[in-house]
């Protein structure tokens, strides 16, 4: 399968990424390239990933209340594609550490709780951090993707809101050597730009994803 107009929007993509590695990725050089990255990420839909909408059907064969698919995976770049199962099935609250993220909504709807938080590092297990919530959003393929860079929204839960939601990850640069942590939702939820405490939980639980069938792009 030959992706010829994804690998135009993504090779674009890699080329700043390589820049900013180049640099030390900071703030102030992420946020001169953000808008540039944004209108490319904008673009990815379900024709240029050459993407059929999955059957849900299929997917409640696996059990699996999400799906992952490695799109593509370089030192400073890692492009993947999430697949939400049911309404309901979520991402569980988790963090990307020193990690700028765009989202970008393929199929289905889905809803996005983000949090703020002063520092990268995770507590231990059910250790707790400060987190100021800043609210939710609901995307669908119709809407802009999404920016949440370390210090603004790096903590967030994914709720589908509609049976085989997917949605494309941008992450730079990656989580490379390190993994994301997950915390529990704080219930109820505090109202938008009010501080909560998030406990940190161990990893596995009810959460865990199943191979969504998209290849790879090895080179761009
Ligand atoms: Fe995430």
């Amino acid at each position: 399968m030959d992706r010829q107009a994804l690998r135009a929007l993504l090779i674009p993509i890699q080329e700043m990424c390589n820049k900013f590695a180049q640099q030390r990725i900071t703030r102030s050089t992420i946020f001169s390239y953000k808008r540039e990255i944004e209108e490319l990420v904008n673009q990815v839909n379900y024709k240029n990933l050459r993407m059929n909408r999955p059957s849900s059907l299929e997917w409640q064969d696996t059990g699996a209340p999400t799906h992952f698919a490695e799109i593509h995976f370089s030192e400073n770049l890692q492009i993947g594609a999430f697949g939400l199962t049911n309404i309901g099935c979520k991402v569980p609250l988790h963090d990307h550490p020193l990690i700028h993220g765009f989202i970008k909504v393929i199929y289905g709807k889905i809803e996005i709780h983000s949090f703020s938080t002063k520092t990268h590092l995770a507590p231990e297990d059910d250790g707790t951090i400060e987190a100021l919530y800043e609210g939710s959003r609901i995307l669908t393929p119709e809407d802009n993707a999404i920016y949440l860079s370390p210090g603004n929204g790096n903590l967030h839960e994914i709720v589908c809101m509609d049976p085989a939601s997917v949605f494309f990850d941008v992450l730079i640069p990656g989580y490379q050597d390190c993994q994301c942590s997950y915390y529990e939702m704080p219930r109820p939820l505090p109202p938008p730009q009010t501080v909560a405490v998030v406990k940190r939980r161990p990893r596995g639980g009810d959460y865990w994803t199943a191979a969504f069938d998209y290849p790879r792009l090895f080179d761009l």
